[in-house]
């Protein structure tokens, strides 16, 4: 498919016309890429070619007249690395160089991400993909984070559930999606048997936790960063495996290596826990700027919630500690009795988050954030704004005081 009119360079775009330019330079026609028209309704303009990247040359136009490239690579052909690395040099500063490759692996991103790509997308890629991949061009600023850069002092907000389903990841995923509209920040999925963010946000991971366990040696907030798929609110996820594994598959190593780089790369790492306790898991707790128990107001939830309190307490947790009451029947006036509750944990609730659950499941259900569903006035909406700011305060002093 040929681009329909003769294209103009970038600079020569008028004003009407600021959506960036990117072509995508496929091997063969059979290159499976979503429809142009899909693409234009995200805002893209998208121009799709087949070629012989070997036979590119540094006048070629599409250097000229693109914003962004995107070229497919077989990686297992030396060539057309060779080929591709000499793109990237042409390209030089002028134009961000994406990859694509059919069954992508943990090794191709590597060797492509080492070879200039600016991230690296599996074939067929969706809309959404090829919009994260190219995020940086439709900003026309922020760079993805490169080895060189600043290291970022991000901070790290921990979630367990005191009891099963009482809604720590729909709470995590929530707080995540509403706190990225202020900051840089990746929610971890390190519930490796039963995570389900990814369902929660409605993004479909190519790669996940899983192939940075199996690439631990090499893992760096460059890799991480190109396994995190972005969610439309600008959340980064780290989606858990895909494959149910047993949980001694992370070690403690690897938690606190992979906390290291996250908060290399991000302001914020939120962590969705299993709820069983792990050495590892511990590990992650210990690291943590604020760890949030969240509970429900029920018998069992109360129950477990002060067991989880003993054991936080015996491994000196407690200082971090935020307790968050989910899904809170509000009464009259917006009141809430919780003297009862605090009598029998033996500590104060510090959030409570109200019952809605036609607004949750929604959210959940579409992969969409409760602020969109239901709006500012929504009180759901409210108490977890309330929470991600009573969390970025807590972290900001933390900080302070830390470094
Ligand atoms: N504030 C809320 N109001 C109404 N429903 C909610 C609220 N928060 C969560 N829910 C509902 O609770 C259910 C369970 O949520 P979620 O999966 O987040 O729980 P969890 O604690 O992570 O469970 P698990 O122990 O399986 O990890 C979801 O169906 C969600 O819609
Ligand atoms: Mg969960």
């Amino acid at each position: 498919m040929n681009s329909p009119a003769p294209w103009r360079r970038s600079e020569e775009r008028g004003p009407a016309n600021q959506r960036p330019r990117i072509v995508l330079l496929m091997r063969n026609s059979d290159s499976q890429t979503p429809d142009s028209a899909a693409f234009k309704d995200a805002g893209l303009d998208v121009h799709h070619e087949v070629t012989d990247i070997a036979t590119l040359a540094e006048d070629s136009p599409f250097f000229a007249m693109a914003d962004a490239l995107v070229i497919e690579v077989a990686p297992n052909h030396p060539a057309e690395i060779e080929a591709f690395d000499r793109l990237v040099h042409l390209a030089a500063d002028r134009l961000p160089i994406v990859a694509a490759v059919q069954g992508l692996t943990v090794a191709d991103t590597r060797t492509l991400l080492k070879a200039g790509a600016v991230d690296v997308l599996p074939l067929p890629f969706t809309v959404d993909e090829l919009q994260q991949a190219v995020e940086p061009v439709r900003r026309a600023a922020r760079p993805v984070a490169r080895g060189a850069g600043p290291a970022r002092q991000g901070r790290i907000v921990s979630v367990i559930g005191a009891l099963g389903g009482v809604g720590a990841t729909a709470l995590a995923t929530q707080v995540g999606a509403m706190w990225a509209a202020n900051a840089r920040v990746c929610l971890l999925d390190m519930d490796v048997q039963f995570g389900n963010t990814a369902l929660y946000l409605d993004v479909r991971p190519a790669l996940t936790l899983g192939n940075l366990i199996e690439d631990e040696a090499r893992l760096d907030s460059e890799l991480l960063q190109s396994v995190a798929i972005r969610h439309a609110s600008g959340l980064d996820i780290i989606a858990s495996p895909t494959d149910m594994m047993p949980l001694d598959i992370i070690s403690t190593d690897f938690a606190e290596r992979l906390l290291r780089v996250a908060t290399q790369a991000y302001d914020v790492v939120i962590v969705d826990l299993p709820r069983a306790w792990t050495e590892w898991s511990v590990r992650v707790l210990e690291r943590s700027d604020s760890v949030c128990l969240v509970t429900n107001l029920s018998v069992p939830g109360i129950h477990q919630a002060r067991r989880q309190l003993e054991i936080l307490e015996a491994n000196h947790l407690m200082d971090k500690l935020r307790i968050i009451a989910n899904r809170a029947e509000y009464k009259m006036f917006g009141r809430i009795d919780l003297s009862e509750t605090e009598a029998v944990l033996g500590r104060r609730i510090d959030h409570t988050i109200a019952n809605d659950f036609q607004t949750v499941s929604a959210a959940l259900d579409q992969g969409r954030t409760i602020l969109d569903i239901r709006g500012k006035s929504g009180r759901v909406v409210k108490d977890v704004g309330a929470l991600v700011d009573a969390l970025s305060t807590v972290i900001a002093t933390e900080g302070a005081t830390r470094t």
